[in-house]
């Protein structure tokens, strides 16, 4: 199946016609060191796996702020590392597109779609999202390199 025509309209390529709920190849953190900038690629944001905190959505977003945040979407539990990041700064989901603010984790836009697009459900999850926030880390970036903030 094409992931550009099935029913949910995914924005990011996953293979199969379950949800994405597995880790791609994340990137391995070295201390507090996430990930190169240059690395995150055109979706703006990979999986990285942390000794602390488990594996991360860690990305930038348009205009240059850098995040790092939980991984698993409220919806169906996709990796959100394995999505990308709007025009707006959103994370969006790979499987049905909800969206985050990465600043403070909040589910901005319910899922999308012919089948989890139907309205009174998306707007459900999405006030589920707003309670049931990711968890977000500071990070800063020196020399092109994403790193866990020592205030964390
Ligand atoms: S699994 Fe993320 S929007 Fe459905």
């Amino acid at each position: 199946m094409s992931w550009t025509r099935d029913p949910h309209g995914r924005s990011a390529p996953t293979r199969g016609i379950l949800p994405p709920v597995t880790h791609d190849r994340p990137v391995e953190a070295r201390g507090r060191r996430l990930v190169r900038v240059d690395e995150l690629g055109e979706r703006g944001v990979v999986e990285v796996k942390t000794d602390d905190y488990g594996v991360l959505a860690v990305g930038m977003t348009p205009a240059g702020a850098a995040f790092a945040t939980g991984n698993i979407c409220r919806h169906q539990f996709a990796k959100l590392g394995r999505g990308r990041v709007t025009e707006s700064g959103c994370l969006e989901c790979p499987w049905h597109r909800a969206r985050y603010d990465v600043t403070d984790g909040t589910m901005r836009e319910g899922p999308k779609g012919r089948v989890f697009g139907f309205k009174p459900y998306s707007s459900a999850v999405e006030a589920l999202g707003r309670r049931l926030k990711l968890t977000t880390y500071p990070v800063e970036i020196r020399d092109g390199v994403i790193y866990l903030s020592e205030a964390d």
